[in-house]
């Protein structure tokens, strides 16, 4: 009985603090993630999600990454949603321009600011995201 009850409530905050891969996200997440986004990503990854002009091979610096695109035009897409809330939540180890924003976000503010780059996404790309990607195109 007590363990029932602990199992619900597990699944009760995992569905809300992790969005779910392949799902539309609520609109209120998307709000408070659209906001989060401004606020802290969008001086890189740009309005919409579009990502930086890459950089002219002349002028680029070895080794320097820019920002790509969160829309679909990209390979976000490829990733479940707890991989994105990762990737955020501890930056990636290829590019010390994407830093970890642990500290400064949450994980629930992590994945609001997933269901606001989801929300970016067509219903042909949402349908196939993360491991399914590779064989639903
Ligand atoms: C200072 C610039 C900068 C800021 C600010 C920034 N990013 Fe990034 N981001 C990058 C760069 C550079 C990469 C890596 C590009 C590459 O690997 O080619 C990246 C990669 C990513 C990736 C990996 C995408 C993939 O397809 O693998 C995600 C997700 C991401 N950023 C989300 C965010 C979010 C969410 C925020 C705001 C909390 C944010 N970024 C803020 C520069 C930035």
């Amino acid at each position: 009985m007590l363990k029932n009850f602990a199992v619900a409530i597990a699944l009760l905050l995992s569905q809300s603090l992790l969005a779910e891969t392949g799902q539309r996200p609520t609109d209120r997440s998307v709000a408070a993630g659209k906001a989060l986004y401004e606020q802290y990503c969008q001086s890189c990854h740009k309005r919409d999600g579009v990502g930086e002009n890459p950089v002219p091979p002349l002028i680029k610096v070895p080794g320097y990454l820019v920002a790509m695109p969160l829309n679909e035009t990209s390979h976000a897409w490829h990733h479940s949603d707890e991989q994105l809330v990762e990737a955020i939540l501890n930056g990636l180890q290829r590019t010390p321009r994407m830093p970890a924003w642990k500290g400064i976000l949450t994980a629930q503010q992590a994945s609001q600011i997933v269901a606001y780059i989801k929300s970016l996404w067509s219903d042909r790309i949402l349908a196939c995201q993360g491991p399914r990607h590779m064989s639903c195109m």
